[in-house]
């Protein structure tokens, strides 16, 4: 019998063989799609939650294991007062009330970033989603809130030099053991919308080898079609991690 995942994928025009397990998503244009409609630009960041949820709902779906979701960069602080407050009541507000659906769903919160620099009740309310959810399995959510990779990378940096590294015991999983994605795989695709192609200091090692997916839809329209198109497009890529591909299509074994 077809799984639900063969099912989806048959109808998406995707092979179920190559869903990516992790997916990292630059959440961008909810500013600009709420000037379109003469509102401000908070109006924006509410609608930008319905996205988020399709985003999530999308790739259980397919199976996906993990989604990061740029939600709030250390440059993000330079912004207004007003929206900075904003985003964090909308971060409160929207956990207290998906994280039960989410948590029975079998979605694991999870966070990367100075979560310290956020108010006292966000960190509240973050910690206490991740512990009600940190059993569960299907996938795991990770919100990069305060977060920026060169900030990431110091802070890295920072532990090996406490912690009495040489420097020739600084490997590559050295190193990526000190990051706060630690114990979590690289992303295979890095999706970013509203038409910037760049990646505003999100996570720079990590996206090594990542295929990057750009669409100009703004983020509040970014629905479950256009998360299938990112599969769709990463699947048509050809990776060959500095290689040669045989016959198959497949990186040539040495
Ligand atoms: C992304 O939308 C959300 C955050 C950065 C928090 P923007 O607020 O950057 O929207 P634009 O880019 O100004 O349209
Ligand atoms: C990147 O978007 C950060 C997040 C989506 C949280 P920005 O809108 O802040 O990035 P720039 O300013 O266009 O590079
Ligand atoms: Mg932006």
């Amino acid at each position: 019998m077809r799984t639900e995942i063969q099912q989806l994928c048959e109808a998406q025009g995707l092979d179920p063989g190559r869903i990516p397990d992790h997916v990292a998503i630059i959440m961008d244009g909810n500013g600009r799609w709420a000037r379109e409609r003469g509102e401000s630009r908070v109006f924006g960041h509410m609608h930008g939650v319905d996205a988020v949820r399709f985003s999530v709902e999308a790739a259980m779906e397919l199976g996906v294991r993990y989604l990061t979701l740029y939600a709030f960069s250390t440059e993000n602080w330079s912004r207004p007062k007003e929206e900075v407050e904003a985003l964090m009541n909308l971060l409160v507000d929207t956990l207290v009330q998906e994280i039960k659906e989410l948590g029975a769903k079998g979605v694991r919160l999870r966070t990367i970033g100075d979560v310290a620099a956020l108010p006292k009740n966000c960190q509240d309310q973050l910690q206490e989603a991740e512990k009600t959810t940190e059993n569960n399995e299907t996938i795991d959510l990770i919100l990069a809130l305060s977060y920026s990779s060169k900030w990431e990378m110091v802070q890295a940096i920072k532990m090996l030099i406490e912690s009495g590294y040489k420097g020739d015991e600084v490997t590559e999983e050295v190193v990526t053991k000190h990051l706060s994605t630690e114990g979590i795989p690289d992303p295979e695709l890095m999706i970013r919308t509203s038409g910037e192609h760049r990646i505003s200091n999100f996570l720079l090692w990590q996206l090594a080898y990542a295929e990057f997916h750009f669409t100009s839809t703004l983020w509040p329209d970014f629905g479950k079609e256009s998360f299938f198109t990112a599969i769709r497009d990463f699947q048509n890529r050809e990776r060959r991690f500095g290689g040669l591909l045989d016959t198959n299509h497949n990186v040539a074994a040495q």
